[in-house]
């Protein structure tokens, strides 16, 4: 299992939900965590490991957590702007507004439902993972020109690393 970079088109596509929790799902899931803790990354989607499927991960302090079919259930009216970074665009970072506090529903590996409220920084991993899983990048919640500035520092370095 390796990480995809910008602009693989799997980045791009809306995945696909999972049908049921198999052990290749599992294995999937719980293989992406050495791989994100590697990159010194705190959320990790299925298409950033070349996967159009709907999962992720994402480890704070704790135990991993993992969502699979997730679903916003509820989102907070108040935004607020925190500074993203990416593995799939590694070497930029930019802030972006985002809700404060989510509601998620979605299934854990065992294969139950569970239902999750979230703010700070979690709330924020949640929906920059969640965005991966409809082929949106925290790039595209930037405006102009600053999106296209990045994009431009992005490829940059891509090409001369
Ligand atoms: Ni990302």
């Amino acid at each position: 299992m390796d990480l995809v970079f910008y602009p693989h088109e799997v980045l791009r596509q809306r995945a696909t939900p999972v049908e049921s929790v198999t052990p290749e799902i599992r294995d999937a899931l719980q293989e992406m965590v050495p791989l994100m803790e590697r990159s010194r990354g705190v959320g990790l989607a299925a298409p950033q490991v070349g996967l159009s499927q709907r999962f992720f991960v994402v480890k704070l302090q704790d135990d991993p957590l993992y969502f699979i079919n997730p679903e916003l259930v509820a989102t907070s009216h108040e935004t607020g702007v925190y500074e993203e970074g990416c593995l799939s665009l590694p070497g930029i970072w930019a802030e972006v507004v985002r809700p404060l506090a989510v509601t998620i529903q979605a299934i854990n590996l065992k294969g139950r439902p569970f239902q999750l409220k979230a703010d700070g920084f979690l709330a924020r991993v949640i929906q920059h993972e969640l965005d991966h899983l409809n082929g949106v990048l925290f790039t595209d919640r930037l405006d102009e020109p600053l999106r296209s500035q990045i994009l431009e520092l992005y490829m940059k370095k891509r090409a001369t690393s």
